[in-house]
């Protein structure tokens, strides 16, 4: 059976290959890419696009009526660099995108839900290596307090009202396909363009700033597979911990090296250093393992490979 999909914040850099990839999978007609503003060309000419903002209740529930949508992934956010800029903003839309999604699921009108979660729920006094699923959290930024917050309404909305709402805490995601905006993980992409371009990058957090990260590819798989598994097996309804690969800026410019053997790596920590020292090096995603098997497939030298080929095919 076919199923009717809506993608919220589908130009951003998840939505992006998550909706090309639900379009391979469902038939493009079947899944509705949406925004505040117009995506890349391939998106655009793939299937129908709504534009559409996620604060505004009405218009998601017109679009939901329209195309008789089952399924809502909400990938419309604003990250950690950037909400530390403007709080409220950042708190209005991370909240009240999320409010209008798990009440569309409330009141019945669809019938389940996908909201991402993130490594910045964790805080300064969580323990660093192999972050357990449960553990003490005290996010300190206005992203992560967001993420948790909305891990505990999901929770709520899941207990309460029935709601079946699935969330994975995404590490660091590096992609070349569309690049992210206003995260503290994004100077992992970032350096495969200047060293492409100008041989030399320099970072934004120091060299040994070890955090969790995936390549775009184990992250859709794990959406698409959590999203599918038999909701009986699902113990978790807040968000999943969910890894591949953790490493720090000395050791992805040295994977880089390899490759491009004149490339130089500086070091200029900003305030998105301050963020990332509250958050994990690693987690442990032994929960996501056991309840539907996730494995993830690209690891540091797999993920440099392909992203340096494909920015040089582009
Ligand atoms: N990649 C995100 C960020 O850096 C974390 O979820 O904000």
């Amino acid at each position: 059976m076919q199923k009717s999909i809506l993608i919220l914040g589908a130009c951003g850099q998840i939505g992006t290959e998550l909706t090309m990839a639900l379009r391979e999978k469902h038939g493009s007609g079947s899944v509705v890419a949406s925004d505040i503003r117009e995506g890349s060309k391939t998106l655009m000419d793939s299937g129908p696009f709504e534009l559409l903002d996620a604060t505004d209740y009405e218009a998601i529930e017109n679009v939901v009526m329209h195309y008789e949508i089952e399924e809502v992934y909400l990938m419309a956010a604003m990250l950690s660099a950037t909400a530390e800029k403007f709080p409220m903003r950042a708190w209005n839309l991370n909240m009240n995108s999320l409010f209008n999604v798990l009440n569309l699921a409330k009141d019945k009108k669809i019938d389940k839900v996908f909201w991402p979660s993130s490594i910045a729920v964790f805080g300064p006094n969580t323990p660093k290596d192999e972050t357990p699923q449960h553990t003490m959290m005290e996010p300190s930024t206005v992203y992560g307090i967001s993420k948790q917050s909305g891990e505990r309404w999901c929770e709520y909305y899941h207990k309460k009202y029935g709601v079946d709402v699935r969330s994975v805490r995404y590490p660091g995601l590096i992609s070349w396909k569309t690049q992210p905006g206003g995260g503290t993980t994004d100077y992992a992409v970032e350096i495969f363009h200047k060293a492409l371009s100008d041989k030399k990058y320099t970072s934004f957090l120091t060299e040994w700033t070890k955090l969790p990260m995936m390549y775009m590819d184990d992250a859709i798989r794990a959406t698409i597979n959590l999203m599918e598994a038999e909701p009986e097996h699902l113990q978790i309804r807040s968000s999943y911990n969910l890894g591949a690969m953790s490493f720090a800026p000395r050791e992805l410019a040295a994977c880089i090296k390899e490759h491009i053997p004149d490339f130089e790596i500086f070091y200029a920590p900003d305030f998105r250093q301050e963020i990332a020292n509250t958050w994990p090096a690693s987690v442990d995603d032994s929960k996501a393992s056991q309840d539907w098997g996730w494995e993830p497939a690209f690891d540091l030298e797999k993920t440099t490979d392909v992203m340096l080929k494909s920015l040089k095919g582009k």
